[in-house]
């Protein structure tokens, strides 16, 4: 085996020029793939833990870059569930049998803390874990959502290339992304973060710099998934050839950070049919179906052709790679 590869496998540490070289070698791919395989098996076993995903509004304060959903983009249907849509919705999936309920959406203010945790109150009367992915919020209000009983929140870095995050995102400030995280970890949120693959400008220096991020923060999950350009953006034009990058720089993450939560994202299914097994035979263990219901759910469009899967669905698919669906809450 490339003795890279075999260092990250036993050490779970590789220097910045390292992880370089890794991702610039692409004859190493199917050794760097079978190695996260593996060591998700050791760490993590053959079960997948399954996240269902409520996507709640996408009215949206923010412009970047990438995002369909972003302020500026008058093509859109916007709309915002109601606390008993979004409670209903939950409700449903529990039912099916998940045991974790993802609220995401826009950052859309209407949402206060107060709102939201009334709606988190009345999830965890069942047994079950919430996830938070909202955006930026203050450290106050994280702590509002928590004492309301939420576990999780995701916020993804998206790059760690400062000069890159402030060209994607007018008025967002890089330090205050970092601030809530920090703040996240304090609170006691397992906290997941991740990134863009696939980013005009974006260099593999970079991505090996996210990839050290996430172990410093020591993130407890990393969602990361290629760039897919949406019409209404300033990126329209930008490739979307991210795909296998993105499951190397997934691959690596597992190797160097063996015992976190991965998932197999829907960016990557939606730029390949098979990407999702495909991640899911990298390194992931996590897959997180998207709850909403069919009218809402065309409407959050962060990038176009967004691929959804259901329970039953996936329940087969996964047999057939010999993995099967964990019935606990998949905690890091
Ligand atoms: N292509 C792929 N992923 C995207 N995201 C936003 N826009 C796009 C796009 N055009 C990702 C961001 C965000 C997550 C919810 O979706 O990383 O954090």
């Amino acid at each position: 085996m490339n003795e890279l590869i075999e260092k990250a496998k036993i050490l779970h540490q590789l220097s910045k020029d390292e992880i370089v070289s890794v991702l610039k070698d692409n004859s190493l791919n199917d050794e760097l793939f079978k190695a996260a395989d593996e060591i998700r098996k050791e760490f993590k076993g053959d079960e997948v833990h399954l996240r269902a995903l409520i996507e709640f509004s996408n009215i949206c304060r923010r412009n970047c870059f990438y995002c369909g959903v972003r302020a500026a983009n008058k093509n859109i249907d916007r709309y915002r569930l109601t606390p008993d849509e979004i409670i209903n919705l939950a409700d449903n999936a529990l039912k099916t049998g998940y045991r974790t309920i993802v609220l995401q959406s826009a950052e859309d203010m209407y949402f206060t803390a107060e709102i939201l945790a009334g709606i988190i109150k009345e999830i965890k009367k069942n047994d079950t874990a919430v996830t938070l992915s909202i955006g930026e919020r203050s450290y106050e209000e994280y702590k509002i959502l928590k004492d309301a009983g939420a576990d999780r929140f995701l916020l993804r870095i998206e790059t760690t290339d400062k000069d890159l995050y402030k060209k994607l995102h007018p008025d967002m400030s890089f330090e205050n992304r970092i601030k809530c995280l920090k703040n996240l970890k304090e609170l006691g949120y397992e906290t997941g973060t991740g990134c863009l693959v696939g980013l005009p400008e974006q260099t593999v220096e970079s991505l090996a710099d996210d990839i050290l991020f996430f172990k410093e923060l020591d993130a407890d999950m990393i969602g990361l998934g290629p760039l897919i350009p949406h019409k209404d953006t300033p990126l329209k034009d930008a490739a979307s050839d991210g795909f296998w990058l993105s499951l190397k720089v997934m691959a690596l993450t597992r190797l160097l950070m063996p015992d976190i939560n991965i998932p197999a994202t829907t960016a990557m299914e939606t730029l390949r049919q098979d990407g999702r097994i495909l991640a899911l035979q990298s390194g992931a263990n996590v897959v997180m179906p998207n709850v909403t219901d069919e009218f809402h759910k065309n409407k959050y469009e962060i990038y176009p052709g967004k691929k959804s899967v259901d329970y039953t669905k996936l329940e087969e698919k996964l047999k057939q790679i010999n993995r099967t669906i964990s019935k606990d809450k998949g905690f890091r």
